[in-house]
């Protein structure tokens, strides 16, 4: 009964489901109204903000799926690490020794974000499409607490790895814990598919993804399987750990749109795909627009597909042209375009 779903379980569904990453946010002047009247901060934690902020892009856009609006670092400031938004994440005290890391608290299931596990039921009771959960994949969670906000290359988080890998690893056992405590919180108030999101994966070589991501990313999902909700793996930038992506336990990989779909689908055909739009091109004229939906449509042919762009929507976007896009994909039928009755 719902097209995400069945496309998350790996059903070639005729339409194509589409949602898009950060589709709730400061694109719609709708979200920057609010976003005047509360910090950030206060947006995610107060779930009659988070019901509201998650519905307005699936009633002005009829998107086959709501995305919970909160954070990847929502779970963080349990843990005992203050953080700051401006507008990205900025961490008040980095972690860069193994004294800090081992003194970070282990929250209960229960401490973690009770307002998440409210916002949950109230949007539950309200919303007709399934709503997707999310957490940061551990590796990037990391990344951002011992570089302490975004950066150009992650340099002293790269040079931590290498100079304290063991410290590097209770980090991540640490995170790995807190982010299945805080997936299963989520499960249980009722989300229907979880997106880990690996957002840094891909700045790393194959032997480092082995070593510090994949035996985490792995551990989340396999605590997930008994659930049986879908379980969603972004990695931005990852052609080159396709190998071990494959690998993990997840129903569905968020490709970037580096790579067409149809390359991406030899190298990972078990996986539902989801993508790949460039941003950019919902900046661009309409004729641009549609003609690379069109392309992405084609490319997705050929196994399970989620429409979606690689990677968040810009803030400068038009949303008129988001319109354009979830109309364009409506309107293509994928049977049809397979040669199918
Ligand atoms: O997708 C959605 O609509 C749900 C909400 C959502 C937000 N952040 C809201 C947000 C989700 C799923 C995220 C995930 C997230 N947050 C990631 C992983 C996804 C990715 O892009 O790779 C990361 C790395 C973060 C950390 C983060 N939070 C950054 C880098 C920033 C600033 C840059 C930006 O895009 O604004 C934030 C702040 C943030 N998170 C905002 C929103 C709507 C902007 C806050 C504001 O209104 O000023």
């Amino acid at each position: 009964m719902s097209l995400f779903l069945d496309a998350a379980r790996g059903a070639d569904t005729q339409q194509a489901p589409v949602w898009i990453m950060r589709q709730a946010g400061r694109y719609l002047p709708e979200y920057r109204a609010l976003k005047e009247r509360y910090s950030f901060w206060e947006l995610c934690r107060t779930p009659e903000l988070v019901l509201e902020i998650t519905l307005q892009p699936i009633r002005r856009f009829g998107f086959d799926a709501a995305i919970l609006f909160s954070d990847i670092m929502t779970p963080l400031p349990p843990m005992g690490v203050e953080i700051d938004f401006s507008p990205g994440p900025v961490f008040r005290n980095p972690l860069r020794t193994e004294a800090q890391i081992d003194a970070l608290r282990l929250p209960t299931q229960e401490e973690i974000a009770p307002f998440v596990v409210d916002a949950v039921h109230l949007i539950r009771s309200e919303a007709n499409v399934p709503l997707i959960g999310f957490a940061g994949a551990p590796l990037t969670l990391a990344t951002y607490m011992v570089q302490g906000g975004g950066s150009k290359d992650y340099a002293t988080f790269r040079q931590f790895l290498r100079q304290v890998p063991e410290g590097a690893h209770r980090l991540l056992e640490a995170l790995t814990e807190v982010t299945i405590r805080y997936l299963r919180a989520q499960v249980e108030a009722g989300v229907q598919a979880v997106q880990l999101f690996d957002s840094w994966a891909g700045l790393h070589d194959a032997n480092t993804y082995r070593e510090f991501s994949k035996p985490y990313n792995r551990r989340v999902f396999e605590a997930l399987a008994e659930s049986g909700v879908p379980r969603i793996y972004l990695a931005v930038n990852s052609l080159h750990l396709y190998d071990e992506i494959t690998e993990l336990p997840c129903e569905v990989v968020s490709v970037d749109w580096r790579v067409p779909l149809s390359t991406v689908r030899e190298l990972l055909p078990s996986k539902t795909l989801q993508g790949n739009l460039d941003p950019a091109n919902l900046l661009a004229p309409e004729e641009h627009l549609l003609r690379e939906v069109d392309r992405v449509l084609l490319e997705g042919l050929g196994g399970p597909h989620i429409f979606n762009l690689g990677h968040g929507i810009f803030p400068q976007t038009d949303p008129d042209n988001v319109e354009r896009l979830v109309e364009r994909v409506r309107a293509f039928d994928r049977l049809r375009a397979e040669g199918k009755p």
